[in-house]
């Protein structure tokens, strides 16, 4: 009975009012009695009849098609249509139901779908939004990008090669607190297990492939995360928000997440207040902190277990540490000073100043680009973000734009084409492009050419992003 109906539906559009509700209100598709979702069958044809007008294969209205299901995958020229089993979080969803001022496409002088039609859409994406052959959207996509969304509780994953959001990681749904605040990630190299620091809940979190918590351990207000690619050890530094008093840093084998024990029992102490900078060599030999409170640096040798510190700056209030490529330059930016100090680094010779310079209000995470020519210095109070030539610590470019707003976490991918600007917005110098009356205040990734340092897409993200990571 069903099937006949449906067959009906199928047929050219003069007969298409037979799917329409009748006058009792009834909808002619029992979207209910279906059990298992066909998108060819089920999904497509809802697209076909009220979409692909404005989003097919003539016309493509935000650079988006609706006209097949790797089409609404690759998403519109703004990013995604669609996060596979968050149909909350999704676009056509939102558009469909939250468009404060009405629904979409009726802004637009078109017909909106039936309230049976916008469940069954939310229903095919919280399922996983498959297709015929029943796979997730990127479901092997392998060019990861972790950003954490702090006051969401969530770290939304990001498809490098489509730059698109494609997957949610909702932590209260995986038992924490809504407010656990993760803040930091790190990634395994091989791109496996990936961790998260959670400052609300004190938490440090492993989880796997397919984002399942294989097991936490308990620190208090952890920040920053280095994996040692060389061993097991993950180092944790402390939260900004940390009592000031706090002076150790966190190293854990990641493998069994338990503390390392011996002299340190899972504890390095830094002999200066709040270490919250971190960076560790490509050898895994040395460790890099600074002192928020104190302005200076600390190395600690992670072989002998020998500390060396020297100064930054009084005031400086060093937020992040970071070494070129080649290990022979490193820097802190200065957050309090609105400076970037840089070091040269040579073996086990102590750190050697090399100079600051004057970038703007609160450089904040910084990283390299892929041949370790240029430092991208996320400046946090300018809305900017300043590339630097890193062997003469001049500014080769001053990137701004809508999106860059109060701008926190910094990653360049690996192919060194793309750099990830996560921008928290909490001032709301953002607007968002759709309102859907509660997204005012949430934040963006910025994604910018390594070729001519151009903004070329502003993904909206959820609230408060802050660190973002790949693997490495
Ligand atoms: C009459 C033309 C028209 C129809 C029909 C239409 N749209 Fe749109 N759509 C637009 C225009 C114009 C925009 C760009 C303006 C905007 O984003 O508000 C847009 C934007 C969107 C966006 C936002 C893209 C982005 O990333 O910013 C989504 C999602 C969307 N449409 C989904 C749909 C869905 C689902 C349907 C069918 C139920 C539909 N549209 C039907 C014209 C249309």
């Amino acid at each position: 009975m069903r099937r006949a109906l449906y067959l009906l539906c199928l047929l050219p559009l003069g007969l298409f009012t037979a799917c329409d509700d009748d006058e009792g209100g009834n909808s002619v598709i029992d979207y209910d009695a279906i059990d298992l979702i066909s998108y060819s069958q089920h999904v497509q044809p809802i697209f076909s009849a009220s979409c692909t007008k404005c989003h097919g294969a003539n016309l493509a209205e935000a650079g988006l098609r609706l006209d097949s299901w790797d089409n609404i995958v690759k998403g519109s020229d703004n990013g995604e249509a669609l996060i596979a089993f968050k149909s909350a979080d999704s676009r056509i969803v939102q558009m469909l139901s939250k468009l404060v001022g009405g629904p979409h496409p009726a802004e637009v002088g078109s017909a909106v779908l039936l309230p049976s039609e916008q469940t069954f859409l939310a229903r095919w994406i919280d399922e996983g939004a498959i297709n015929d052959a029943k796979e997730n959207p990127y479901q092997n996509a392998s060019d990861l990008l972790y950003v954490c969304c702090q006051d969401a509780a969530q770290v939304r994953i990001v498809d490098m090669a489509s730059n698109n959001v494609i997957r949610i990681v909702d932590f209260v749904e995986l038992g924490y607190s809504s407010d656990c605040k993760p803040h930091h990630v790190a990634v395994e190299p091989d791109g496996s297990y990936w961790y998260v620091s959670l400052i609300g809940d004190n938490r440090v979190v492993k989880l796997n492939p397919r984002n399942e918590v294989v097991t936490d351990i308990s620190i208090i207000k952890p920040g920053l995360l280095e994996t040692d690619p060389n061993s097991n050890l993950l180092y944790i530094s402390r939260s900004m928000t940390a009592p000031e008093d706090i002076s150790t840093i966190g190293v854990i084998d990641r493998a069994t997440m338990l503390p390392v024990t011996g002299d340190t029992d899972g504890e390095i102490p830094m002999q200066f207040e709040l270490p919250h900078a971190l960076e560790l060599d490509a050898t895994g030999r040395y460790l890099y902190t600074g002192s928020l409170v104190q302005g200076a640096f600390m190395r600690y040798d992670t072989q002998s277990e020998d500390l060396t510190s020297g100064t930054i700056a009084q005031g400086s209030g060093p937020l992040e540490a970071e070494l070129s490529p080649d290990g022979t330059r490193l820097f802190y930016t200065g957050q309090a000073d609105g400076k970037l100090y840089a070091f040269n680094i040579n073996g086990s010779e102590d750190p050697e100043a090399a100079g600051s310079i004057e970038l703007g209000s609160k450089p904040w995470h910084m990283d390299f680009s892929a041949d370790g020519q240029l430092l991208y210095v996320a400046l946090n109070g300018d809305n900017r973000v300043a590339v630097v030539n890193s062997a003469d610590n001049t500014i080769r470019a001053m990137v701004q734009g809508n999106g860059l707003a109060m701008p926190h976490g910094v990653a360049v991918s690996p192919d060194g084409k793309y750099v990830y600007v996560s921008n928290r917005n909490k001032d709301g110098s953002y607007t968002p492009r759709h309102d859907f009356g509660d997204n005012e205040f949430d934040g963006t990734l910025v994604v910018i050419s390594t070729f001519d340092s151009q903004i070329v897409k502003v993904l909206e993200l959820a609230a408060l992003p802050t660190g973002v990571n790949i693997a490495r």
